[in-house]
């Protein structure tokens, strides 16, 4: 009997989703509310091979690895960008990959970070190959369609499922939406409406039993929504707190440099007074009188 016949039947939403803690919350807060669900989606497919179009800040491309690494799934995982931005995400600098390379470097190196167009990647990767593959690069209506149909012929015929990001944002020069609602009927297919909405396409023809149910059963699709909406909803939070404390404290130790700034020119300042009136004064007339040490002090109460 293999491991795969013993391995109990997961229940959507597992506990292991509603309990996963993704490792990377930057501030790209878009993706947050559909990490639990990308948990779910490894260790339920266990795929062999993930490849996620547009990474950015990465926070999506951790948690795919995150949870292939807890699920102990044996899968490759690409993350395609050139990481330059584009028309729909706008133009970052290269400090964005740096620390990007740097953190998954850390945490799951056996991800690879593929640097370049997504056009570029498609010749790296047999026909038929890949399990799971995330559709997020710019968001016009050409770029979807065109990203969509250049790796389909890679998708695996078998267990094939494509995620399309930002379904629900309804703003000029985005056309994830309207493409989405092009092509959700060509497949078995369901998707979410929070944290900008997520397609998820069932291209293969032999999906895993939990997956292919969110398609046919409504019930199902309402309770998935709402757990993984109120479960992704706190990395949301949790993110914009870390954000909110990190500026603080960059405010702080600001403040405190500047305190410490005020007190040197202070001190500068002062100096320069004294050195200034003892140069000034006739020392071969009579010593100063009491007054000198007033208008020292006017002086320096001048220049504020
Ligand atoms: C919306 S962001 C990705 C967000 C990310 N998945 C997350 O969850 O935070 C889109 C990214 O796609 C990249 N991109 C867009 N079109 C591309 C293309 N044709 N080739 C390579 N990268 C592209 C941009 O550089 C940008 O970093």
């Amino acid at each position: 009997m293999t491991q795969k016949e013993t391995r109990p039947e997961i229940l959507q939403p597992s506990a292991y989703s509603l309990r996963f803690m993704p490792q990377r919350l930057t501030r790209a807060i878009d993706w947050h509310g559909h990490l639990s669900f990308a948990a779910w989606l490894v260790e339920l497919m266990e795929p062999k091979s993930i490849v996620e179009l547009g990474v950015f800040r990465g926070d999506s491309l951790s948690t795919f690895s995150q949870a292939v690494k807890e699920c102990k799934v044996n899968c490759e995982i690409t993350g395609v960008d050139t990481w330059g931005g584009d028309d729909t995400t706008g133009r970052y600098n290269e400090e964005v990959y740096h620390d990007l390379k740097d953190f998954f470097a850390t945490n799951f190196p056996s991800t690879t970070l593929f640097r370049g167009l997504f056009d570029d990647a498609l010749s790296t990767f047999e026909d038929n190959s890949i399990e799971i593959l995330h559709i997020d690069g710019c968001h016009h209506y050409e770029a979807v369609k065109h990203d969509f149909e250049t790796w389909l012929p890679k998708l695996s015929k078998d267990k094939g499922v494509v995620l399309f990001h930002d379904i629900s944002v309804a703003i000029e020069g985005f056309g994830a939406k309207q493409y989405w609602n092009e092509i959700k009927d060509s497949y078995p297919s369901f998707s979410f409406s929070h944290s900008n909405g997520l397609g998820v396409l069932l291209v293969g023809r032999n999906q895993v039993k939990a997956l292919a149910e969110l398609t046919q059963d409504a019930q199902a699709l309402d309770y998935a929504r709402a757990i993984f909406e109120l479960s992704g909803s706190r990395f949301h939070h949790l993110a914009k707190e870390k954000w909110w404390r990190d500026e603080a404290n960059k405010h702080a130790e600001s403040l405190s440099y500047t305190t410490e700034q005020l007190g040197a020119n202070l001190s500068n300042m002062v100096s320069e007074h004294v050195a200034n009136y003892l140069n000034n004064m006739d020392l071969t007339a009579s010593l100063p009188t009491v007054e000198a040490p007033k208008s020292i002090i006017k002086r320096i109460a001048d220049k504020f």
